[in-house]
C-alpha cells in the first residue's frame, strides 16, 4: 500500500508513479461509423495498428486501456437509413454487429469496444457540455443554414455536397473535403446541392450552440509546435490548418439523431454535432470500462494522471478532428491530458483509390475473413501499413505477402525446426551442450531484433518494426542452412540436439516479437513448445525452453493462399 511521504504532500505525479511503476498507456481508437462494412483501408489506418501497439505495450508490462467503440449518430447513419427506408436504430444495430465480429475473428485485444449510444457517453457528453457552456465557450448564436424546401428540412454536414472552395474538388461533402482533407461547414461549399432531392439548397436562419474555437487558436499552437515525435504530415497539417486560422464552429445540429443539447432552450430538434461527442468517447469509455469492472474511479489512472501518455490511432482525415479539435475540447474541459501522439496513418488504396465504404472501393473486411486466416490478414496489412505515404494494395499482393513472405519465411522456419525435433529426438527438446559462437551470435540476433523492433513499436514504426522481426527470421533461416541439423544428424547427434534447441528458442523470442502482429499463431508456438502464455499474449522476450519438454504436435501454422477472387463469393 502506498502511503504518502510524511512532512509534504505528494504531488499526483508522484502518487501515481509510486503506486505503479508500470507506464499507463491509453490506445485510443478512432470510432467506425455504424453506417457500413469497414473495408481493409479502415483496418490499416487505425484499428490494426491500435492492436498492435496494445499488445507490444501489455507485453513489456505496461498498463494498457485500449478502447473504442461504434460511432452511432451523425449524418453518416441517417443518410444511410433514409436511402434504405429503414430506421437509424438498425443500421447502427446491423453494422455494430457486423464490426464486433470482425474484431473477434482478428483477436482484437479491447478493454472496452462499446458505442457512442450508452447512457454513460450520453451523461458525460452532456457534462462536458455543461462545463464548456459554464467556462464560456459556448453561445447561442442565429445563422443562415441550408434548408431543402422539397423535402421541408435543414440541411446538415454530409446532407449537402457541393465543389470544395479550397482544393475544387467537386464532390465534397458538407462536414469535410476528401480532396484537401479541410473540415468544411455545408455553407463553405460551392454549388452545393441536397442529397436529398438534388435541388439547390436555400437558406433559412436557425439558433445553435457555438463553440469558441477561435480563443484556442493561441494555445494550440503554442502546443503544437512543442510537439516532439509526431509523424511529420501529422503535426504539418494540424499546424497549417491551425494557421489557415480557427473560427467558431457550431456545436449543435438540426437533427433528431444524436444527444439531445443539455438544456432546452433551443426548442426541441437539436442535437450535438457528432464529431464533437463522438470524440469524448476517448473519455467516456474509460468511465464506461470502470464502471463494468466495478471501481469507478479506476479510469483516472489514465486521464487525470500527468504521467499517463494516450495515442490516438486514426486515419488520415481524422487528423483535424483528434490533432485540433480534440485538444481544444480538452484545453476547454481542463484537468484531463492532452494527446502524447496522434500516429495517423495515411491511406491504403485499392487500384490508386482511397477505399471507401460509402462508394463502395476496397472489399470488406469480413470479406476476407472469409478466405483467410486471421494473421495472416493481420500480416499482410501490416507489411504495408501507410505510416508515411499512401500505399497501394492488391489481392494479388496480399497472396503474395502471405506466400512469399509469412509462409516461405517464418512459417516454414517453425515446422522443419519443430519437424526435426520430432523425428531426431522423439519430440523432446534435446540438451544444449556446450554453445558455439554461432549458436551465441543466432541468439544474440533474436535479442537485438527484440530491442530493434521494441523501439521502433515505441516510435510508433510499426511497418519497420515488422520488417525488423522478418529479418530475424530469416537469420535463424541462414543459421539452420549453415548448421544442417538434416546432416549433423547422421553422424553427431549431441550437436544436432544443441542446434535444435537454440533453434527453438530463437523461435520463441520471435514468436514473442511477433504476437501483436501474429497473436494466434505466437501463441500457438508457445503453446507447442511448452510455455505457459499470459492471458494477454507472451512477454516481449526470448523465453527459456527447459530440454526434456515435450513439443506439441507438427502442424503448419499458415496456409498458403491460391488467388483470392471472387469466383465462389
Ligand atoms: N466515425 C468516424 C469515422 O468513422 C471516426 C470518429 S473518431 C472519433 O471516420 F473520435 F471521433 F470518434
Ligand atoms: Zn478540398
Amino acid at each position: 500500500m502506498y502511503r504518502r511521504p510524511q512532512g509534504r504532500t505528494a504531488t499526483d505525479a508522484e502518487y501515481h508513479r509510486a503506486v505503479s511503476a508500470a507506464r499507463k498507456i491509453l490506445v485510443a481508437v478512432a470510432w467506425p461509423y455504424a453506417s457500413g462494412s469497414r473495408h481493409l483501408g479502415h483496418l490499416a489506418g487505425a484499428y490494426l495498428p491500435a492492436d498492435v501497439f496494445a499488445r507490444y505495450h501489455r507485453a513489456v508490462g505496461n498498463d494498457v486501456l485500449m478502447v473504442s467503440g461504434s460511432d452511432v449518430h451523425g449524418t453518416p447513419i441517417t443518410v444511410r437509413a433514409e436511402a434504405e427506408g429503414v430506421s437509424p436504430q438498425e443500421i447502427v444495430a446491423r453494422y455494430h454487429a457486423e464490426i464486433v465480429e470482425n474484431w473477434k475473428q482478428l483477436g482484437f485485444s479491447w478493454d472496452l469496444y462499446t458505442t457512442t449510444g450508452t447512457e454513460t457517453h450520453e451523461r458525460v457528453v452532456q457534462e462536458f457540455f455543461l462545463t464548456l457552456l459554464d467556462k464560456g465557450y459556448l453561445y447561442k448564436k442565429t445563422t443562415d443554414q441550408f434548408y431543402d424546401e422539397e423535402a421541408g428540412r435543414f440541411l446538415p454536414d454530409r446532407y449537402v455536397e457541393g465543389t470544395c472552395p479550397h482544393c475544387g474538388y467537386p464532390e465534397a461533402r458538407g462536414d469535410q473535403c476528401d480532396g484537401c482533407g479541410r473540415t468544411l461547414d455545408p455553407t463553405d461549399l460551392v454549388e452545393p446541392r441536397s442529397k436529398l432531392t438534388g435541388s439547390r439548397p436555400v437558406l433559412r436562419p436557425t439558433e445553435h450552440y457555438y463553440w469558441r474555437l477561435s480563443a484556442f487558436q493561441e494555445p494550440l499552437l503554442e502546443w503544437l509546435r512543442t510537439r516532439e515525435g509526431w509523424r511529420p504530415h501529422v503535426i504539418n497539417f494540424a499546424i497549417g490548418m491551425v494557421e489557415e486560422g480557427l473560427h467558431d464552429r457550431a456545436f449543435t445540429r438540426d437533427l433528431d439523431w444524436g444527444i439531445p443539447v443539455p438544456v432546452d432552450d433551443l426548442g426541441p430538434g437539436k442535437v450535438i454535432y457528432v464529431w464533437w461527442e463522438a470524440v469524448m468517447g476517448y473519455y467516456s469509455a474509460p468511465q464506461e470500462w470502470a464502471e463494468l469492472r466495478g471501481d469507478p474511479d479506476a479510469w483516472k489512472a489514465w486521464w487525470t494522471n500527468p504521467e499517463a501518455e494516450s495515442y490516438y490511432f486514426v486515419g488520415k482525415d481524422n487528423i483535424p478532428f483528434h490533432a485540433v479539435y480534440w485538444p481544444a475540447l480538452l484545453m476547454g474541459h481542463g484537468g484531463l491530458n492532452l494527446p502524447t501522439n496522434v500516429p495517423a496513418n495515411q491511406y491504403l488504396t485499392f487500384g490508386g483509390e482511397k477505399g471507401s465504404a460509402s462508394r463502395g472501393v476496397g472489399r470488406s473486411i469480413g470479406w476476407y475473413l472469409e478466405r483467410m486466416q486471421p494473421d495472416a490478414l493481420r500480416y499482410a496489412v501490416a507489411s504495408v501499413f501507410p505510416e508515411t505515404h499512401d500505399t497501394d494494395l492488391s489481392d494479388a499482393e496480399i497472396v503474395r505477402r502471405v506466400n512469399e513472405e509469412l509462409v516461405a519465411t517464418w512459417g516454414n522456419l517453425v515446422n522443419r525446426v519443430l519437424s526435426m525435433v520430432h523425428r531426431y529426438f522423439d519430440g523432446v527438446v534435446p540438451e544444449r551442450r556446450g554453445l558455439d559462437d554461432a549458436d551465441r551470435a543466432v541468439l544474440a540476433e533474436v535479442d537485438a531484433t527484440l530491442a530493434d523492433a521494441g523501439r521502433l513499436i515505441e516510435e510508433v514504426r510499426l511497418q519497420p518494426a515488422l520488417r525488423r522481426l522478418m529479418a530475424g527470421a530469416q537469420a535463424v533461416n541462414q543459421y539452420l542452412s549453415e548448421r544442417r541439423p538434416w546432416q549433423t544428424a547422421k553422424d553427431d547427434l549431441p550437436r544436432t540436439g544443441t542446434t535444435l534447441a537454440v533453434a527453438l528458442e530463437a523461435i520463441a523470442g520471435l514468436a514473442a516479437g511477433l504476437a501483436p502482429y501474429l497473436p494466434f499463431s505466437s501463441c500457438r508456438i508457445h503453446e507447442l513448445v511448452g510455455l505457459e502464455v499470459p492471458d494477454h499474449g507472451p512477454r516481449w522476450e526470448r523465453p527459456t525452453i527447459p530440454s526434456g519438454v515435450r513439443l506439441g504436435p507438427v502442424e503448419p501454422l499458415f496456409a498458403k493462399l491460391e488467388a483470392l477472387d471472387d469466383a465462389e463469393g
